[in-house]
């Protein structure tokens, strides 16, 4: 079964070709990130636009790409939740005006889905269940995915998500957008002790996240020094945060490991690209003899080909919609 993926939930607007939710056929990902650095972050105005320039191109070039007409499909899978409204629209537009001129089912997918789908494609022995760390821009959560589309929430963040954290903390660094990933390459050179930081824990709900006191803590610091005149140094500093947030997420993933006695763990979402977060989710899970699934680099950031595997799975399962389909900024993963 071969689907088209469309996503355009945030600044990429993409589209890919997949077979039976597990092989790439084609990938093609139009980046806007370049546009929304000079403002710092995503401008969601401006992203609408670009999608609606971009999609036409993108969809064309994936089926290209892929060797495959329209009439060779068997479906269409677009991101519908959550995301910028008007980002989100645009997609599910542009399926629903695809399906219906196709005749083609229409396949809603949960961006956040579609992330942790991101395994799928890069292990084919990954299947649920397993605890997976979903840690994207917008969301930080534990997720227990029981089955392909039955998931729950064990842990979630009570404030910034773990890619906001790093973006936030960067920007007052003076790191451009999205800063977490240069603050990620940064870091390398950095010693993660050089300045001591708090490590946040949410009273009475122990898988809970909770990242703005760290950035905070982060602000704070950078204040001091510059009202005392006192030299930072942007790679320690870096290091000493990425190692802060890291431990955040790590201890609580393993402590949902521990608690929920699930052996197989998987992270997905951009933060999942952070090499701190790999090598130690990757020791840690050595040391508790824990098997780990880790998503392929180029598949941790927003893609379509990850919507595509989700769609197959939510397919299977009866989940296809009509042309009432509207896009949903905020929609529980659940
Ligand atoms: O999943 P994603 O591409 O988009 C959303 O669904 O939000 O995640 C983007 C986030 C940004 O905050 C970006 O800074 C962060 O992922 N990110 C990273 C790294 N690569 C991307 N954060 C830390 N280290 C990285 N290597
Ligand atoms: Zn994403």
């Amino acid at each position: 079964m071969i689907l088209l993926g469309i996503e355009s939930s945030c600044d990429e607007t993409a589209a890919a070709l997949v077979e039976d939710g597990r092989t790439i056929l084609s990938s093609v990902i139009a980046s806007q990130v370049e546009e929304h650095k000079i403002y710092g972050g995503v401008v969601p105005e401006i992203a609408s636009r670009r999608h609606s320039e971009a999609i036409v191109g993108v969809v064309r070039q994936a089926l290209e790409q892929g060797g495959m007409s329209l009439s060779q499909l068997d479906g269409i899978a677009v991101t519908y939740a959550p995301g910028l409204i008007g980002a989100l629209l645009v997609g599910v537009n542009f399926a629903k005006g695809l399906a219906l001129s196709t005749g083609l089912p229409l396949i809603p997918v949960h961006h956040l889905r579609g992330h942790i789908a991101s395994n799928y494609l890069s292990h084919p022995e990954c299947r649920p269940p397993f605890l997976c760390l979903v840690v994207s821009g917008g969301h930080s959560h534990i997720v227990l995915v029981e089955d392909y589309t039955r998931l729950k929430i064990l842990g979630r963040t009570r404030d910034d998500a773990a890619g906001e954290a790093f973006d936030k903390a960067a920007r007052a660094m003076g790191i451009p957008y999205p800063g977490g990933v240069e603050m990620d390459r940064i870091a390398e050179e950095g010693d993660p002790n050089a300045y001591k930081l708090p490590h946040p824990h949410v009273e009475g709900a122990p898988l809970d996240f909770s990242f703005s006191g760290l950035k905070t803590a982060v602000l704070n610091l950078l204040n001091n020094a510059r009202q005392k005149g006192e030299e930072i140094s942007v790679p320690d500093l870096c290091a000493s945060y990425r190692k802060a947030v890291v431990s955040c997420l790590t201890e609580n993933f393993f402590r949902a490991a521990q608690e929920t006695g699930v052996s197989t763990l998987a992270a997905a979402g951009g933060v999942s690209a952070n090499r701190l977060l790999r090598r130690e989710l990757t020791r840690l899970a050595e040391e508790r003899g824990l098997q780990l699934f880790l998503p392929d680099k180029s598949l941790c950031g927003d893609n379509a080909a990850m919507i595509a595997s989700q769609g197959y799975y939510e397919f299977l399962a009866g989940n296809t919609a009509g042309m009432d389909l509207n896009a949903c900024a905020q929609r529980s993963i659940e």
